[in-house]
């Protein structure tokens, strides 16, 4: 049976289908669907502070008793930005202008981090599996986090990558392919143009490791679960099916914006966010796709972009998405999860 492996004996889960953590995109109601659904449920820390974290924990444990992912995405401080994508800016601006949003805020930045509190909390919570993206931690929280029992992974977006982390001490590997939604979870300045697709990357890292490999990428239903778990994956990671999710925090400019979106529709660019992720192209994108406008560093571009998407105009809110996102559909997530049980036990007894 292609759902009983070691991934998903270590992670006590039914299913290794995994939520994507999608920051405060996923709910705990959303997280707890999947879980008590058989699949993993999962909560990212990006955006909220270790009080709020901890409340949207808590509820997802009042909902489940299922297994969950808690995920930290990583960056450096940016530092000092006052001098930082001036021409940027300007044209950011006439973008609040328009929208009626006043004058754009001085750029600022936080770093990414798993600070020391934050460590102590998930060594008493003890979830299943606590997540990276953009590389690793310090050796040190790797090691805690391990001797507490708790499973640790990260994205890789090329074989070298999985091999970096394989040689950190991670138990998993989520090898994320070009066609993936959100940001990249390149750790190693590995050139965009030279990344690959799930259906050549996947079988790759399988060979250069010895650690189960979750798959993600483009996968949107059984067949794409079906398809990564013959290329030799444990598991799928899905971020953009669970979007279009009842219970996700989709605003409906968002909602639209996936609805409507064809094979064609996305573009992997940074003028959004500083870091290179995967949308629904719109004005937003074409608007600041210009090659004499240099992005602030990330997430500062971020904070100055988002805003824009605030009055609810699909135009200028930022759609990340996948390449699949035109075969997702809408519906609960516990019925999305039984259906993609459904769809690959169809797909792989049929071969
Ligand atoms: C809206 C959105 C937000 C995301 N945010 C995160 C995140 O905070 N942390 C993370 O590890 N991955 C994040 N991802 C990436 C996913 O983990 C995964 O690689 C991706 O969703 C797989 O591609 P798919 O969207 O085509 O399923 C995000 C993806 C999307 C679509």
């Amino acid at each position: 049976m292609w759902s009983q492996n070691k991934l998903s004996a270590r992670l006590n889960i039914e299913y290794p289908i995994f939520l994507a953590p999608m920051a405060e995109l996923v709910t705990p109601e959303l997280a707890a669907e999947v879980s008590n659904a058989g699949g993993l449920g999962a909560l990212g820390m990006w955006g909220f502070s270790l009080e709020e974290g901890v409340k949207r924990i808590d509820h997802f444990r009042k909902l489940s008793d299922g297994s969950l992912n808690i995920n930290y995405p990583l960056w450096d401080d940016p530092g000092d930005l006052d001098a930082t994508g001036i021409p940027m800016r300007k044209k950011i601006q006439t973008l609040y202008d328009r929208g009626k949003l006043g004058v754009i805020p001085a750029p600022y930045a936080s770093p990414g981090q798993v600070l020391p509190d934050h460590l102590d909390a998930l060594k008493e919570i003890k979830p299943e599996l606590v997540s990276f993206h953009f590389g690793l931690p310090g050796e040190h929280i790797i090691e805690e986090l391990k001797s507490a029992g708790i499973c640790v992974t990260s994205s890789a977006t090329t074989v070298a990558e999985a091999r970096t982390l394989e040689a950190s001490g991670v138990d998993f590997i989520i090898a994320q392919g070009l066609e993936a939604g959100g940001h990249r979870g390149t750790f190693s300045n590995a050139d965009i143009n030279m990344q690959s697709g799930l259906f050549s990357l996947l079988p790759q890292v399988v060979d250069a490791v010895e650690v189960p490999v979750i798959a993600a990428g483009g996968i949107a239903d059984g067949r794409g679960i079906a398809a990564a778990m013959m290329l030799g994956a444990s598991g799928a990671q899905l971020g953009t099916a669970f979007l279009r999710c009842d219970e996700a925090n989709v605003s409906d400019a968002y909602r639209a914006g996936l609805a409507y979106a064809k094979e064609a529709s996305t573009v992997i660019t940074d003028v959004v966010s500083g870091k290179y992720a995967r949308f629904v192209k719109n004005t937003l994108v074409e608007e600041l796709s210009d090659p004499r406008l240099e992005p602030l560093p990330f997430p500062a571009q971020y904070n100055l972009t988002l805003p824009l998407g605030e009055p609810g105009d699909r135009e200028f809110t930022d759609l990340l998405s996948g390449q699949s996102v035109a075969i997702t559909r809408e519906m609960p997530a516990a019925v999305l999860v039984h259906t993609l049980v459904g769809e690959t036990n169809k797909c792989l007894n049929s071969l």
